[in-house]
């Protein structure tokens, strides 16, 4: 049966599409990925063009998803799919939250965090980790910050994915791994093999 990655943050604009499109094209170069799009605003299903080898696929009963005949599967979903989140998590191997590093936007994760530790308590063998995006290059991630993340049940993963033009070119260029950007596929390949070790062990 297929692993379920699905990258979820009830909020928009803090780099779930980017990160399921680019942790796709990762995957892709070992194994059979399908990259779901249920965002009905479609965002990814768009790129079908500029990504042809990647499989995109948009479907919204759940129940079929488990039966696609894939090694992976990454699920993007859109801010207004809260309702249906916690059936989401439960088909999921690995929930992936995105967020960026201000007080605030980790705040904001909190309710997300929330119904992984619901859905945890029927489904023990759910992973999920949280993952610092769109970090500014002199910032860094401030002691309020790491202390909030700290006080989380939720992993805060090694890997942190910095603000960079090349993530942002990515829906157009093919994605990262396509690009030069030498930092920002270290950035992503690491991200992958740090998502791959934990949803292997399980
Ligand atoms: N690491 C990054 N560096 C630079 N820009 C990014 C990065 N991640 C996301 N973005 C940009 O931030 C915006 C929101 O990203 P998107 O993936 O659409 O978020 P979401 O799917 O959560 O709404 C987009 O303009 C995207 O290009
Ligand atoms: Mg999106």
């Amino acid at each position: 049966m297929a692993k379920i990655i699905t990258i979820a943050h009830q909020k928009g604009g803090v780099g779930k599409s980017t990160l399921a499109l680019n942790l796709a094209t990762c995957f892709q170069e070992q194994l059979n990925v399908a990259l779901l799009d249920i965002d009905l605003q479609g965002s990814i299903s768009d790129l079908r063009e500029d990504f042809p080898s990647l499989h995109i696929i948009t479907e919204d009963r759940f129940e079929q998803i488990q039966k696609l005949e894939y090694d992976l599967i990454i699920i993007d979903t859109p801010p207004y799919l809260s309702s249906r989140l916690p059936e989401l998590f439960l088909m999921s191997d690995y929930v992936l939250v995105p967020t960026k590093a201000g007080f605030f936007d980790v705040m904001a994760i909190r309710s997300t965090l929330h119904l992984i530790e619901e859905a945890k308590r029927k489904h023990k063998e759910l992973e999920a980790g949280i993952v610092l995006n769109m970090i500014k290059h002199r910032s860094g991630i401030t002691g309020e910050v790491q202390e909030l993340l700290a006080s989380f049940n939720t992993p805060v993963l090694k890997t942190m994915i910095h603000d960079r033009v090349s993530f942002a070119r990515s829906p157009l260029t093919g994605g990262v791994l396509a690009s030069e950007d030498s930092k920002a596929i270290d950035e992503i390949t690491s991200l992958a093999e740090e998502i791959v070790d934990t949803i292997s062990n399980t």
